[in-house]
């Protein structure tokens, strides 16, 4: 009996080892120390009913007011710790939103797809649809339909991959004109597409140059279209591209598929046809070939000459950047210069 403290010193140790808690772990554990099935005022508890029944009561009365106030005081602890425990949270966690961003580096579109939607969007507003078709191509198609003939002189203009097979001649396109071909065998007037797409040709490469290039093509067959039309839509075309203040000059060219063809041009957006480095001096830009679709084209895919006409024309996208932006190498499109595509994404107009 000596050996165990007393009330008052089992209280003095419990508010003492209580105050010092710094944490609610501590405070857990304080619990099965003093309150708990094997604490220390259980154990005094568990004794009332061993004394002498004359001292039971205030020994009952003294323990159970011990057990009371440390339980009270057990609550009152741990709710201040569990308040200063979240601040302490609420202070590390907060967002000081007044730091300045980290900015995150977004990707963003190569100009050759971003310049060939820029093109399509500006013909699909005028009422032309985008369809694409294969870079492994029948000669029937790249040439032979489109009024060029195995034996013309013509076909050499075009410098040729040949693709090995067993049948019919095979070639990489070297121009999206074929399209217009298959377009046109699939369905009747009116027509109006543009179809973008790879090209090849078998040539060295150059600042002006590549061996892999990309053309839009154009085609509108219906009844009544004239040359008028022609100059409507590709006017109208450089305009939205290069501004709405552009001249433009339509000059006799040719090409096999067409007749009359024409060389589209525009008076220089960097001088404004005064003469400068970007127009050799001569004013002007030269855009894209065009005319109107060769009566014998419209007869191989099985149209009716007598009722319809149409118009078709061909442009390179790298060209037209290159002209747009006053860049001098064609090279770069396909260099993957992050440093030069992004710098390309940010000046785009
Ligand atoms: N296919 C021609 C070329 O690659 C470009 C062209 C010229 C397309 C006149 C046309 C056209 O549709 O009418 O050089």
């Amino acid at each position: 009996m000596a050996a165990e403290p007393t009330i008052i010193e089992l209280r003095a140790a419990a508010l003492t080892r209580l105050n010092a808690a710094s944490d609610l772990e501590t405070t857990r554990a304080w619990y099965r120390d003093y309150l708990g099935d094997h604490g220390a005022v259980t154990a005094l508890t568990k004794r009332i009913a061993s004394l002498p029944p004359e001292q039971r009561r205030a020994f009952g009365i003294a323990v159970n007011a011990l057990k009371t106030e440390l339980g009270a005081t057990l609550s009152e602890r741990q709710a201040s710790l569990e308040a200063s425990a979240l601040e302490t949270r609420i202070e590390s966690e907060a967002i000081d939103v007044t730091l300045p961003g980290r900015p995150v580096r977004r990707g963003f579109l190569h100009p050759t797809t971003r310049i060939i939607r820029e093109i399509c969007d500006i013909f699909g507003k005028m009422g032309f649809q985008t369809v694409e078709g294969p870079e492994v191509e029948y000669a029937k198609y790249n040439f032979d339909m489109l009024n060029i003939p195995a034996d013309h002189p013509a076909r050499d203009v075009w410098d040729t991959f040949h693709v090995e097979s067993g049948e019919s001649e095979i070639v990489l396109r070297t121009h999206t004109s074929p399209m217009q071909v298959r377009t046109m065998l699939g369905q009747q007037p009116p027509v109006r597409v543009v179809v973008p797409g790879r090209c090849y040709r078998y040539e060295a490469t150059d600042a002006t140059h590549l061996a892999m290039f990309l053309q839009v093509e154009g085609l509108a067959v219906d009844e009544g279209i004239t040359l008028a039309d022609l100059k409507g839509t590709l006017t109208e075309f450089a305009r939205q591209m290069f501004g709405p203040e552009r001249k433009t000059r339509f000059r006799c060219d040719f090409f096999p598929f067409v007749e009359p063809g024409v060389d589209f041009a525009i008076d220089c957006p960097q001088c404004g046809g005064k003469g400068c480095r970007l127009c050799k001096q001569s004013g002007w830009i030269e855009l894209l070939g065009a005319g109107m679709v060769h009566p014998r084209v419209l007869e191989m895919v099985g149209y009716d000459t007598s009722k319809y006409t149409g118009f078709a024309f061909g442009m390179g996208p790298e060209r037209l950047m290159l002209l747009k932006y006053g860049l001098d190498d064609i090279r770069d499109f396909y260099k993957n210069d992050i440093r030069w595509l992004r710098q390309m994404d940010r000046a785009w107009l």
